[in-house]
């Protein structure tokens, strides 16, 4: 989950792991470090607790210099938010420097083991452990290389690190245990680069290598090596990303949330281009290659993900089970492998992933791989885990997303299970090509519908400034609008810090019905479907207990105009397509309250963007 990044070439590396470091803030914001390797072979550190403002604060007071360098910005696992916890690590000797992604599982009795023979800890982290090995190997005369190789042979669990040695001033040795996030090389003129995440480094190159796991790199300005743990060298694919440094920088908007938002046309736009055939009724997804015959003899869909993606999968199985006529299990990734799931070769696996590095969305992907289904996945990260290992992927096209509180990953994910859905539908024969071509002129509509929600910004801005001030909130919705009820609560929540619910709204009056009082706001789905009838009645329920409505709903609807204290409205779509639409006021909402809350919605608390520990 921490963010971590490294150079090694003829420019100055502190500027330039500084501002890589920025720009993967959102991958843990709890503390941060940089170690730079001088002329002499000298390594100098700088750690601060707190936001990266502080580790430049500190670099402008204590400046380094040198050419080779690594960075960290840390979520915090073992060992709390201080400078002592922060990355990098550096060996009792001096000798060696790491940063580090994932859990050292084994780290207790490794630790016992090294402080037994005189090693001294200088924090509390699971991290250390791996920096004092890789010392003492080298205090045996080891190369860096062999050194690490040697010390990761020690450990459990799923790591990506990034060393170097003033023994070795012209290199930086990286490497991937399973899924602890990415290590990626950015291929430069005469310099290289190493990442957690593409956004780093998109500035200097788009020539990216992605350490496999089971993977390391010895890494020098002019050159880099790839070999497997083992030490077998492995021919390296040089991939060059699409993603450009402009759509992973914030440009004229405040926060990269409300960039994002707004973005969501876009994103749409080019997640639905080029997809769709409308005269011949096809859908193209090359990347997901599938016969008719395999598509038929499918009997059912897992589909695995987490928090936002989650939810996106629970509205997706409306739009695969009513097109597709496939049923359509969703779970957790991280309960999949807990549920004993009931998989053949007729059984499809469909994880949704922004990130494509959720640890618990990938070993979900390795139980349906062990058990024998056919892989996929909807991912929005180039080259990320989730988009290597299925047998077919569905690209989110949604551009990098930076803000913690995931929205265009949301929208464009849904929008990807209605081309799967269609394309699903027309290798089984459930929709003709002439109900696809109407199905698919659905979804040209969308970018529209959603620019019409977005239009009205400030509107939804002045009644969140209202609404501020409460401190829980209910969300309801019933059947595919039950999935945005669950999303909308969640925006709320994890960046305002206001405790939401989303519930089915049929199921209130099975208990929930008893919070609702004044100082309850309920926020209810309202839009005209075949469960609009039952939404009214829900409303009136609540008013009837004195709860203060909210009321999302379609234009020009007078009947809930007089039933709601408030009412946001959004243009009518069609039922299946209505989620993308209606989440969007829901994600406006949620970011004006906790920008007036004065909250940083960016990198709320707690939390961070790729959760690759389980
Ligand atoms: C919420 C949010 C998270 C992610 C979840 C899965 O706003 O961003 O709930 O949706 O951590 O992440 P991905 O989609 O990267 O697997």
């Amino acid at each position: 989950m921490c963010g971590i990044v490294g150079y090694v070439g003829p420019q100055e590396a502190t500027p330039i792991i500084l501002n890589g470091l920025m720009r993967l803030e959102y991958r843990g914001y709890d503390s941060a470090g940089i170690a730079v390797i001088d002329a002499q072979g000298a390594i100098h550190v700088r750690r601060s607790v707190g936001k990266l403002a502080e580790l430049e604060h500190l670099v402008a007071q204590q400046p380094l210099a040198g050419t080779v360098g690594i960075g960290h910005t840390r979520w915090a696992t073992h060992g709390v938010p201080a400078a002592r916890n922060a990355h990098p690590h550096v060996g009792m000797n001096g000798r060696v420097v790491l940063v580090h992604n994932g859990i050292v599982e084994n780290y207790l009795p490794l630790r016992a083991e090294l402080e037994a023979e005189g090693i001294q800890f200088a924090s509390e982290t699971d991290t250390e452990v791996i920096v004092q090995l890789v010392e003492r190997y080298l205090e045996s005369g080891c190369s860096l290389e062999t050194a690490v190789r040697r010390a990761l042979g020690h450990l459990t669990g799923a790591h990506g690190v990034v060393l170097m040695t003033g023994d070795e001033p012209d290199r930086l040795v990286a490497a991937r245990i399973g899924h602890a996030g990415g290590v990626t090389l950015g291929v430069g003129e005469g310099e290289m680069f190493i990442a957690s995440d593409l956004p780093a480094v998109l500035r200097h190159t788009r020539r990216m290598v992605f350490l496999e796991p089971g993977q390391m790199a010895v890494v020098e300005a002019d050159r880099y090596r790839v070999t497997t743990l083992a030490g077998e060298p492995v021919p390296a694919e040089e991939q060059v990303v699409s993603w450009d440094p402009v759509s992973a920088a914030k440009g004229a908007y405040e926060r990269f949330m409300k960039k994002e938002i707004h973005e969501q046309v876009e994103a749409l736009t080019a997640t639905i281009g080029g997809r769709l055939d409308l005269e011949a009724g096809r859908v193209f997804l090359p990347t997901l290659p599938l016969t008719d015959d395999a598509a038929r003899d499918l009997t059912r869909l897992f589909t695995v993900a987490c928090g936002t993606s989650y939810y996106s999968g629970l509205a997706g199985k409306y739009m695969i089970e009513s097109l597709a006529r496939l049923p359509v299990e969703v779970a957790y990734g991280s309960e999949f492998r807990y549920t004993d799931p009931i998989i053949d070769r007729s059984t499809a696996l469909l994880a949704i992933t922004q990130s494509g590095e959720t640890v618990d969305t990938l070993v979900s992907m390795e139980e349906g791989r062990r058990r024998g289904a056919r892989l996929w996945s909807i991912v929005n990260a180039i080259g990320s885990q989730a988009m290597r290992i299925a047998d077919g992927y569905i690209g989110m096209q949604a551009g990098p997303e930076i803000g913690v509180a995931s929205t265009k990953a949301f929208t464009t994910s849904l929008a990807d299970q209605y081309l799967l859905a269609l394309y699903l539908a027309a290798k089984r024969g459930t929709l003709s090509a002439t109900e696809i071509r109407a199905r698919a002129n659905d979804l040209l509509a969308l970018p529209r519908l959603v620019s019409q929600v977005l239009a009205q910004d400030e509107t939804i801005r002045q009644l969140a400034i209202r609404l501020a001030r409460y401190r829980n909130f209910l969300y309801i919705g019933r059947g595919i609008n039950f999935p945005v009820a669950l999303e909308g609560a969640l925006k709320l929540k994890e960046i305002s810090y206001i405790h939401a619910e989303g519930y089915p709204a049929g199921e209130m009056k099975h208990g929930p019905i008893a919070l609702i009082d004044e100082q309850m706001p309920v926020v209810a789905i309202v839009t005209q479907d075949r469960v609009y009838e039952k939404m009214l009645s829900q409303v009136e329920q609540a008013k009837a207990r004195g709860g203060l409505v909210v009321a999302l709903a379609n234009e020009g609807d007078q009947t809930i105009a007089e039933k709601a204290d408030y009412v946001v409205t959004v243009p009518v779509a069609p039922p299946l397509l209505a989620p993308i639409v209606n989440v969007v006021p829901l994600q406006l909402l949620a970011y004006h309250m906790a920008t007036w809350l004065g909250l940083d919605v960016d990198q709320p608390r707690n939390l961070a963007k790729s959760v690759t520990v389980e």
